[in-house]
């Protein structure tokens, strides 16, 4: 026997049962941006190595450890990537298209797949899907603002309750590499109280050793210097002004210090929703301003702030919540035909009935009356229509109402009009 495949680890398929769930999100999601005015980005799924690990930053795990790089057929050939996130990629396009010259502000969205090399768990795949939107243009804390609404406003009305808005400031590169010295010799004096791995990690990303969930690295940290007591005068009332305007919205949202997130091109405003009900992988999504990216990258020097949620763990989030609607693929008319001329016959109705926008379906397998009935069942018909050759040759055909049980015969000119003015009916 041939050999069967599987799915890789960390990427599953989504059949169609499934897929209502994600269209119900993704539908949600496109209406909030569709009322918050951004427009729809589709980026490549591959980009040149080279963004990323100058985008995202070397020392990152995302960039170290996680990504899908190979070498293309050119010559020399070049090293490629699948992308392990969309915001270098949307920053490249950003400059690719020199859209700065034409607007002050961009205001995008994407939806799509990104890829790491992670330990798949719940919610932790190889192959995730991100929602993500990215607010090109301006520096001013009310952008900050909008673009934490948008989380808040996508997260309830996806009917998530149960989760934590966590804040901090990252600061301007140079209060975070002052920042850095006096973190570093904290935990320098601390080092035999640290998991291995935040050893490891002082040297590359000291932040990072914040981030850890480990037992004794919180302990360690516990009393480690804080960035908000590190930022310049600007830099904490950009701060105090973002808070304020979440205040004004009635907003819950802790300022977490330890909230360092592992992305490098951070600047100031930093920010994750943790969804409670979910397990270890409990970031539902988080972002922030990356003012120096797009220069770096090779574009005017411009601020710009956005975030990335995990579509995954919002549907995992959701479901926890018991928010994600009832759904089938309900069908409004099954076509009954028994006999050689009326199996035809149930071909042509079938389908002047889904030239006039309703779903419909016939058989397809030469099946009995009973299992047809069955089948009709089985895909929620609410009508099922029922002719034989002789009620053909009559010209006429049965019309049952599955849900009211009433059955009328029908003249097969009449049948469409009877079934229209039926559905509108209710
Ligand atoms: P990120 O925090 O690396 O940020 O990823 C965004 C979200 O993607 C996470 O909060 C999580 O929900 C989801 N996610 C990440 N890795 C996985 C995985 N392996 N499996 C399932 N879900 C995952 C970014 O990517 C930034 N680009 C966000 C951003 C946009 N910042 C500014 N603009």
């Amino acid at each position: 026997m041939a050999s069967r495949y599987q799915s890789l680890k960390g990427f599953r398929d989504t059949l169609p049962e499934e897929s209502l769930r994600w269209q119900w999100l993704e539908g949600i999601i496109r209406d909030q941006m569709r009322r918050y005015g951004y427009g729809e980005l589709r980026l490549p799924l591959v980009e040149s190595t080279e963004l990323f690990s100058r985008g995202v930053g070397e020392g990152t795990d995302v960039v170290s450890k996680e990504m899908y790089s190979f070498l293309d057929k050119s010559d020399p050939p070049e090293s490629l990537t699948l992308r392990p996130e969309l915001t270098a990629g949307a920053v490249r396009a950003w400059i690719e298209h020199e859209i700065g010259k034409n607007q002050g502000l961009t205001k995008w969205y994407y939806v799509g797949p990104a890829f790491r090399y992670e330990q798949p768990q719940s919610g932790r795949y190889r192959q995730f899907t991100t929602f993500g939107i990215e607010l090109i243009g301006s520096p001013l804390p009310e952008a900050d603002a909008e673009v934490i609404l948008a989380g808040v406003g996508l997260i309830e009305s996806l009917g998530i309750r149960n989760y934590r808005l966590r804040l901090n400031s990252l600061g301007m590169p140079e209060e975070r590499a002052a920042y850095r010295v006096a973190l570093l010799e904290f935990l320098n004096a601390r080092r035999s109280q640290l998991s291995q791995e935040s050893i490891r990690r002082m040297e590359s990303n000291p932040l990072r050793v914040l981030d850890s969930k480990k037992e004794e690295d919180v302990a360690a940290t516990a009393d480690a210097p804080k960035i908000l007591d590190f930022l310049a005068d600007e830099s904490r009332a950009h701060f105090n002004r973002v808070r304020g305007l979440l205040d004004d919205a009635g907003v819950q949202y802790v300022v977490d210090h330890k909230l360092v997130r592992g992305l490098d091109y951070y600047t100031r405003t930093a920010f994750e929703f943790q969804g409670l009900d979910l397990g270890a992988q409990d970031a539902l999504g988080g972002g922030g301003r990356y003012d120096g990216l797009i220069e770096q990258l090779g574009g005017p020097a411009t601020p710009a702030i956005g975030f990335g949620f995990g579509i995954d763990r919002l549907l995992l989030a959701a479901e926890a919540a018991g928010a994600i609607p009832n759904q089938s693929a309900a069908l409004d008319v099954f076509v009954v035909g028994l006999g050689d001329s009326a199996r035809a016959w149930a071909v042509q109705t079938t389908r002047l009935i889904r030239q006039a926008g309703l779903a419909a379906d016939c058989d397809l397998l030469g099946r009995s009356m009973k299992a047809q009935m069955r089948e009709a069942n089985r895909r929620n018909a609410r009508h099922v229509v029922i002719a034989g050759d002789n009620e053909l040759a009559a010209g006429k055909a049965q019309l049952k109402d599955m849900q009211g049980h009433a059955q009328q015969e029908v003249e097969l000119g009449d049948l469409l009009n009877v079934i229209q003015s039926r559905e509108e009916g209710g």
